[in-house]
């Protein structure tokens, strides 16, 4: 009994002074797909055994909306990945901190411009354009030739044949709704909506989802990011992966430390990590085809070449700004959400 007793008082002291303190945490939200969060979060624990990460995947303008609503509260310490419009309107709103990262010489202009564009508050983890996947099967069933244009989207055919995100939640839908406001003008772009909306079959919560019900069969195409049909297409499942020939958008997928974050430290030892070259390989091995934003990663060959799509010159500043971003939001639930087949 005394001995025993002993024993525990031993052990209880080692954990005290023998380096074992509770390891430290950091609170992630990761907004890209849940397989490359998990594997970031197995990776950077694996070599900093002195963190613990608590890590949840939330799409874009969720993410948004839970680091608003806590506010001066924050239970959060970085936002990684998501579109980089929700990125600037919390960095626009204060939500978000300040810090120059001495990786920044080593990323892509695009990476480093979207941080000189928040004042130094968020910064450009990977890049990759919007297009959609089509199941070539189903199509070819149906006896409709895949379309190659956004204007294809129209054709009567496709009725309930199209899966997209709601932009409220989804920073890919969000990308969709501005690409399409840039390209055709806003009153053009929400009567393509509108009559768009007449052939889809359901608005998902997560913007990859629809090609990955596209691959599964329960749908004929999902407006995505190319890199997102890419990832079916590689897993072999029946997709085609277009970019839409009048042009198209992209994302500067983002980062962010949440301003006031309990674990500030860990914040930046994850952020400094997950721009190094060796943590952005990792992406492809998780089945991501982004384009990361440090040079020297190393871009898989399944990243679509950007130089052979159409881009628009997306104009992030403006709509990325609160303002903007709000009031297409509204207008897209008053005419499109509020219509829709959900
Ligand atoms: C996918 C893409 C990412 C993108 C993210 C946005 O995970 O691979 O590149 O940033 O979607 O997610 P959301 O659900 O907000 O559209």
């Amino acid at each position: 009994m005394h001995i025993k007793t002993a024993a525990i008082a031993t052990g209880a002291a080692l954990g005290l002074s023998g380096g074992m303190a509770a390891a430290a945490e950091l609170n992630l939200i990761c907004s890209a797909d849940v397989v490359i969060c998990e594997k970031l979060v197995t990776e950077f624990e694996a070599g900093h055994s002195d963190i613990n990460v608590n890590m949840v995947r939330l799409s874009s303008g969720e993410a948004y909306a839970k680091v608003r609503a806590e506010g001066r509260n924050p239970q959060t310490d970085l936002w990684w990945g998501g579109t980089g419009d929700p990125h600037l309107q919390a960095a626009h709103d204060g939500l978000t901190a300040e810090y120059r990262s001495e990786l920044l010489p080593e990323l892509q202009d695009w990476a480093v411009e979207q941080a000189e564009t928040s004042e130094y508050r968020t910064v450009g983890v990977y890049s990759g354009a919007l297009g959609w996947g089509y199941n070539t099967e189903i199509l070819a069933e149906k006896g409709i030739e895949g379309p190659a244009c956004w204007e294809d989207l129209l054709d009567p055919a496709l009725k309930g044949e199209i899966q997209i995100a709601d932009p409220n939640s989804s920073g890919t839908a969000y990308t969709t709704l501005a690409t399409l406001v840039q390209l055709m003008g806003e009153d053009e772009a929400f009567e393509f909506l509108k009559q768009m909306n007449e052939n889809v079959a359901q608005y998902t919560k997560s913007g990859s989802a629809p090609v990955k019900a596209a691959a599964r069969g329960e749908t004929g195409l999902g407006i995505v990011f190319m890199h997102d049909a890419v990832s079916q297409s590689v897993e072999g499942f029946p997709i085609q992966v277009m970019a839409p020939c009048e042009g198209t958008g992209y994302e500067v997928g983002s980062m962010s430390i949440i301003e006031g974050a309990q674990n500030p430290d860990e914040a930046k030892i994850f952020y400094d990590w997950v721009l190094t070259a060796e943590a952005q390989n990792l992406m492809p091995e998780a089945g991501s085809f982004q384009l990361p934003s440090n040079k020297s990663a190393t871009a898989s060959e399944h990243v679509p070449d950007l130089s052979e799509v159409k881009l628009i010159d997306y104009d992030f500043a403006e709509y990325g700004s609160a303002d903007r971003r709000k009031e297409l939001l509204a207008r897209w639930d008053a005419e499109i959400g509020g219509q829709a087949a959900q």
